[in-house]
């Protein structure tokens, strides 16, 4: 377990104002922070991390999708009747208990006791009350979801989204159009989730409002490859599979070859998430990739892999990868009645044996008058599996007919075929932002061995501020130019902070702790040749550059470069 204590990062963190608890004046509210402006400036920067990747070279699309969403995505979802953690009440202080946290030492996988077992394994164990040791009562299913009404009155019922991901897949039938009808057709969407969490604790780890960067990948059923598999097919990866429980680490091929990872796109997609981690400071000795138990999965998913790293509170998931197979598309297209398909076009069409609706003219004529024919038309548009519990439900001119098999029959018929309708699968990487936000500000958190204070070693490309920029005095014009250099670098979009107070050992702490990586010195020198000091936070190590270099300097260690020759 890492040795960082908590509380001191979040102290540094409220002092350096990265986050702040939520409503402090009044109190606070548990599982509830406010990022203050070098928070706002990380997270951003981990959201552009996370965009450049997904959009930049995988090319996916963005949306923005409502947080408030009718009762009838969350039924279609399953989230109405699926979302939900096992609560007790104590009997005697009336203090809330997720259940199974209770008792977390006696199982390894506790959240996959039913409320009878729970309830049986307290007794067992003689768990009472952590907060006052009465009884705990029953056990029942709390749904997690905050509800809400849209618009005045209880008219129509709305929940808060739970996840973003519903809004992309309500979103289908427009996405596959602007995507011209092809898969695969990758959206990303970052943006707020809300649990009622029955117990937020450990910081930022267990929120009520958070936020989420979303992936949702459709792809078809039949083609669960991706292009640039190869390319990292041999790349190692430490994996902690459900058969053996135990890490190993092998490659990616190998992974899939075996059948530990269900098939090349997840594979590709748990790779992915391991290079995004890696690249916003996660310590690779310290993350693995957890496949869900049979039993852990959530009711959407056909396998699905956690990405899980070590904190001083254990190993905590940050991101869950799930292939969701067509669980999504198709509960919204039973739901909502649409046609949320893809097509599959044969190479040349193929002879085979269909199903096809027939209108019964002689029914619909009496009842329909004269819309029976367009009706009839309609119907023979569907496919024989649109027809549910012996019912066909059609949109007509914004008024939906459900129709019995009295006006309709299937029959079968040999037809030269140009291709087929499926449901698209969901590979779904949800990465937890607040999440990735700590693990990161934890993984760069050290102690200057020699200066005894604290460091933040952010990596410089996710780094809220990326340079100091300071005066050696603030006398003789020295000021002057670094105000200026600063100036030109905010101007220029390179985050800069400008000090002029204090000792420099006092400056370089301040920016250290604020995990700045890089320091200017405007000193006595700069006024005669126009050359300025860098300081990288890492290595301690100095070298000059002309003033004007500043920002090319900067833009280039960010990417990367080396510092003595940058
Ligand atoms: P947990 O089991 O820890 O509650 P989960 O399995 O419910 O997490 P998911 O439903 O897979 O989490 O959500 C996707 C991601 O959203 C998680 O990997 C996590 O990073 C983040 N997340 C979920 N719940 C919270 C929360 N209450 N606060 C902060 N982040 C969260
Ligand atoms: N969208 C995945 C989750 O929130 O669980």
């Amino acid at each position: 377990m890492s040795d960082v204590d908590p509380s001191e990062l979040l102290a540094l963190c409220k002092r350096r104002g990265f986050i702040w608890p939520s409503f402090e004046i009044y109190g606070g509210v548990a599982g509830m922070f406010d990022y203050g402006p070098l928070g706002c400036a990380l997270r951003n920067n981990i959201v552009d991390v996370w965009r450049a990747i997904y959009k930049g070279r995988e090319g996916f699309v963005e949306i923005d999708s409502e947080t408030v969403n009718p009762r009838e995505v969350f039924k279609a979802s399953g989230h109405v009747d699926e979302f939900s953690d096992l609560i007790t009440y104590c009997k005697a202080c009336g203090a809330p208990f997720r259940a199974d946290h209770l008792v977390k030492g006696f199982y390894d996988n506790p959240d996959v006791l039913s409320p009878e077992e729970l309830e049986e394994a307290f007794a067992e164990h003689g768990i009472k009350c952590p907060e006052c040791g009465g009884d705990l009562g029953k056990v029942e299913e709390f749904n997690l979801m905050f509800k809400t009404t849209i618009g005045p009155g209880s008219s129509r019922v709305g929940y808060l989204r739970p996840e973003t991901a519903q809004g992309i897949f309500v979103n289908y039938s427009n996405l596959y159009r602007y995507n011209r009808e092809k898969l695969p057709l990758g959206v990303i969407q970052t943006g707020r989730g809300y649990r009622n969490e029955i117990a937020p604790r450990q910081g930022m780890i267990r929120m009520r409002e958070f936020n989420m960067m979303e992936v949702e990948l459709f792809v078809s059923p039949e083609d669960k490859d991706w292009p640039r598999f190869p390319e990292i097919e041999g790349c190692e990866i430490t994996l902690v599979p459900n058969t053996t429980c135990e890490p190993v680490t092998m490659t990616v091929g190998e992974a899939v070859s075996k059948g530990i990872i269900a098939n090349r796109v997840l594979a590709y997609f748990v790779y992915t998430t391991k290079q995004l981690l890696e690249r916003l400071g996660i310590d690779p000795q310290r993350l693995r990739f957890r496949q869900h138990l049979a039993d852990e999965m959530a009711h959407y998913a056909a396998d699905c892999w956690d990405a899980e790293v070590l904190l001083s509170y254990g190993w905590i998931e940050i991101t869950g990868i799930a292939d969701r197979g067509c669980w999504d598309l198709s509960r919204h297209a039973e739901f909502s009645g649409q046609d949320l398909t893809h097509f599959i076009r044969f190479d040349e069409p193929v002879e085979m044996e269909v199903e096809r609706i027939r209108a019964k003219h002689k029914a619909l004529g009496p009842r329909f008058k004269g819309r029976a024919k367009d009706i009839a038309a309609a119907m023979e548009s569907k496919e024989a599996s649109d027809v549910r519990d012996g019912k066909l439900v059609l949109q007509i001119d914004g008024e939906t007919v459900e129709l019995t098999e009295e006006y309709f029959e299937i029959v079968r018929a040999k037809e030269k075929v140009a291709g087929k309708r499926v449901i698209p699968h969901v590979i779904e990487p949800s990465h937890g932002l607040d999440r990735i936000f700590y693990s990161v500000l934890e993984h760069a958190y050290d102690r200057d061995s020699e200066e005894g204070y604290t460091v933040l070693r952010l990596r410089p490309e996710v780094a809220p501020i990326k340079a100091g920029v300071f005066p050696l005095m603030e006398k003789d014009g020295m000021d002057d130019i670094a105000r200026s250099i600063y100036s030109k670098l905010h101007a220029s979009g390179v985050e800069s902070y400008y000090d002029g107070s204090g000792t420099i050992g006092k400056r370089y702490a301040r920016m250290d702790e604020a995990g700045t990586p890089f320091c200017i010195t405007v000193d006595y020198q700069t006024k005669e040749d126009g050359t300025v000091t860098i300081r990288d936070r890492d290595t301690k190590a100095q070298r000059r550059i002309p003033a004007e270099d500043a920002e090319r300097v900067l833009r280039a260690l960010i990417a990367g470069a080396d510092f003595a020759s940058a």
